[in-house]
């Protein structure tokens, strides 16, 4: 089967395809498969970007949604992951969205299973669509990745997009530096750059790209101050006016306002933030028809503009 499980398995030809599909979506083609194809979401973690605009882009590429809310499924009689999707394989589903709490989860699903399996984020591990439409937004602004500087700001060791980003920038050609709380730090990534003062790597950087704090993941509560953190380690209105002309600002978002970025830029001419989410609805119909095709499913495949 063909899964979309993390950017760092995918040769780099395979990601500029997956981008050039997206860029295609995102100028008006169109594609369906020729039999009725049906996808579940299962949504372990809360999600609004990512569920949404996979259910969006499903739903343009003609797919047969069928609704899951764990919630409301027998995941709270007991039910575990692989029999879940065992199930859903059973009745005639052909791909399945997940998002779960646990890094890897799906290590012990895709030997086992016979559909289609993509990853909308593990724990502290992977975030493969948002990487992707991180990529897509930055080529479309500067039409390559060789050279530009990316600075990843914030709460890096919890981050699924930082590790996500890293690799798959640096296999690009870009510069990747990180910056932010000390404490937060992820020595696993030194690879993939050097970490630089907030200060500097803001003025020198062509993408200024936040990450969101998240509580959730910290454990034990730690005590935080949102101002301190938004003078230290935030993008400021004064950074901001030291950034590069034609300097660009990205936050996978949800967005704490006045934290990671001053609530005065979220919309600024430099943020590129709602691009992003415009952006995910062609990716992920990118990877979807990717996962359909080359799962199997679909036997023709054939564009056309959409009415
Ligand atoms: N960026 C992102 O993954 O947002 P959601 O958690 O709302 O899906």
């Amino acid at each position: 089967m063909k899964h979309l499980l993390t950017t760092t398995d995918i040769p780099i030809e395979e990601i500029r395809e997956i981008l050039d599909e997206a860029q295609a979506f995102s100028e008006g083609a169109a594609w369906q498969p020729e039999q009725q194809t049906f996808v579940a979401n299962l949504f372990f973690e809360p999600s609004t970007r990512t569920k949404c605009s996979f259910e969006v882009a499903e739903r343009r590429l003609g797919l047969q949604v069928i609704p899951f809310e764990v919630n409301a499924s027998s995941v709270l009689k007991g039910e575990t992951l692989y029999d879940t999707v065992k199930t859903l394989e059973s009745i005639g589903v052909g791909a399945v969205v997940i998002r779960h709490s646990i890094d890897n989860y799906f290590m012990e699903l895709t030997e086992r299973v016979n559909l289609s399996i993509l990853n909308a984020g593990d724990g502290c591990g992977h975030h493969p669509t948002q990487s992707l439409l991180d990529l897509l937004t930055i080529r479309q602004e500067f039409g390559h990745f060789i050279g530009l500087k990316v600075a990843i700001i914030g709460d890096i060791r919890h981050s699924r997009v930082a590790r996500s980003n890293a690799s798959v920038l640096k296999r690009l050609g870009a510069e990747v530096v990180f910056s932010g709380p000390e404490k937060w730090f992820d020595e696993s990534l030194i690879d993939f750059g050097t970490y630089e003062d907030i200060d500097v790597a803001t003025k020198t950087a062509d993408v200024v790209m936040l990450l969101r704090v998240q509580h959730e993941r910290h454990g034990e509560e730690e005590s935080f101050s949102k101002e301190n953190y938004h003078l230290l380690y935030g993008l400021t209105e004064e950074r901001e006016q030291q950034m590069k002309p034609g300097s660009i600002i990205m936050h996978p978002a949800p967005v704490n306002r006045d934290v990671e970025i001053a609530d005065t830029l979220v919309e600024c001419e430099r943020s590129r933030i709602f691009k992003q989410m415009e952006n995910g609805v062609f990716v992920r119909m990118a990877v979807l028809k990717r996962a359909l095709i080359k799962g199997g499913n679909e036997h023709v495949h054939h564009h056309q503009k959409w009415s």
